[in-house]
Parts: structure tokens; sequence; C-alpha cells
């Protein structure tokens, strides 16, 4: 069994893709499928965290032994990452849509038979990894961020890290050809203001419990990195 170094600590864990409605039977959704987020809810559980995973509508199912928060919206999202706030760390793996529809219908939308198409507008929907890196008092100690990019990774990554704010960025290459997206192996780099490592294609339980042993060796030695 691991020892336990992560016990007393509360983790936060973001997962799973978000759907953003479009009327009641519609919305726009992605391709995540929660299952590296709910692998590194795991691993933090089984390091001795108490972990608050919430999750919008994945494939996987949530790891037993965890809190776990259903939503389905990135406004929920935000709402329930508030709600279980303070953490001493947060882990923000959800694939959360940039955009919900800001003309969303009551009612399902209907053909009438005159060809008419249905016209969305979108708007922008709140940066959760953004807006808990720059709490004030209230910000957990360790904040990791995701990148999943198709072109310039590193690069892309390292600037997403400067400009949310967070400590770490996960970095994956989600292109079609590398089978990321819904499969059972990642590549990641992870990414700090020291630098960036490189990790072996590893299978997504394996980058999780790496993962969880350096946000346990970081809390535990008491800085950002
Ligand atoms: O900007 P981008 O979506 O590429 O950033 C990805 C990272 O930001 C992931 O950690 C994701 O969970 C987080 N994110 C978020 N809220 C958003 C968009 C992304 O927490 N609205």
């Amino acid at each position: 069994l691991p020892a336990r170094v992560l016990s007393g600590r509360h983790v936060i864990v973001t997962s799973g893709p978000t759907h953003e409605p479009i009327d009641p039977v519609r919305y726009i959704a992605n391709r995540s499928s929660g299952a590296q987020g709910a692998a590194i809810a795991a691993a933090l559980r089984d390091l001795g965290a108490r972990v608050s995973f919430i999750t919008g509508p994945a494939e996987v199912p949530p790891p037993e032994g965890v809190a776990v928060v259903a939503v389905e919206t990135a406004r929920e999202m935000r709402a329930a990452v508030e709600a279980a706030l303070p953490a001493d760390a947060a882990v923000m793996a959800a694939a959360v849509a940039d955009w919900h529809v800001a003309n969303a219908r009551p009612g399902k939308i209907k053909k009438d038979g005159s060809g008419a198409l249905p016209e969305l507008q979108f708007a922008e929907n709140p940066d959760i990894l953004a807006w808990i890196s720059q709490l004030g008092r209230e910000r957990p100690s360790l904040v990791v961020g995701f990148a999943a990019e198709t072109d310039d990774v590193l690069d892309n990554a390292a600037r997403k890290r400067k400009r949310k704010g967070c400590d770490w960025i996960v970095a994956n290459d989600v292109s079609p050809a590398t089978g990321i997206m819904g499969g059972t192996e990642n590549a990641v780099t992870l990414i700090s203001e020291a630098g960036a490592e490189s990790w072996p294609r590893l299978s997504k339980d394996e980058v999780a419990h790496r993962l969880a042993a350096r946000i346990a060796d970081a809390l535990n030695a008491g800085d950002g990195m």
C-alpha cells in the first residue's frame, strides 16, 4: 500500500466534458471521456487525500471513495468548485466548453417546415482554472491545469501556464493520430516555473500515480513546486 502522504489534505479535481444546452433535448459537448481525471482522483485518494471530484457527464464512472459532485455545464462546474473550497490543491482536468449557447431555448426547437434554420448565439464560459489561480486568500497552494493541444504543444502550454496563473500545466498532444483522447494511454509533459519534464507514453493510471506523487511532494515541501 502507498504511504498516506496526503492524509489531511483536501484536493479538488475537475473532470470530464461539460454539456452546454441548446434546448431541453440538445447540447454541445466534446470528446473528453473523463478517464484521466478519474484516474487522478483515484491516485490522490490512494495517497490519503480527501478528494472533491467535480465531474461533467463522463463516459467512465467516478472512482469510489471520493466526494462526487455531478454537473452538466461549465457554469455549474465553477459553482461546484467554489462550494468545495478551501482546498490544498486543485487539479483541473475537465475539458470545459469555452462557450455556452446564450440563446438556449426552454422548449425544443422545432422544424417549422419553412426551411428556416436556427441561429445559435454563443457567450463565453467562466475560465475555472484562471479564476481559481487568481483567487486571493482562498487560492489552493498548488493549482494544476491541463493543456490539450494539437499544435506547438509545449510552447502553447507554457504560455497557457503564464496566462492562467496556475503553478503547473500538464501538456498533452491530442492530435487524432495519437489516439489519446478517449484512449487508455497518455504522453504528457509537466510544465512548471522550473521548466518542462516529458514523461514517456504511459497508461492514464500511471500518469495519474506519478502526478499524485508529485503533488504530494510539492505540498509536503510547502512550496509551489
Ligand atoms: O484554455 P484551455 O481550455 O485550453 O485550458 C485548459 C485548462 O483550463 C484545463 O485545465 C481546463 O480544465 C481548464 N479550463 C477551465 N475552465 C474553462 C476552460 C478551461 O477550468 N472554461
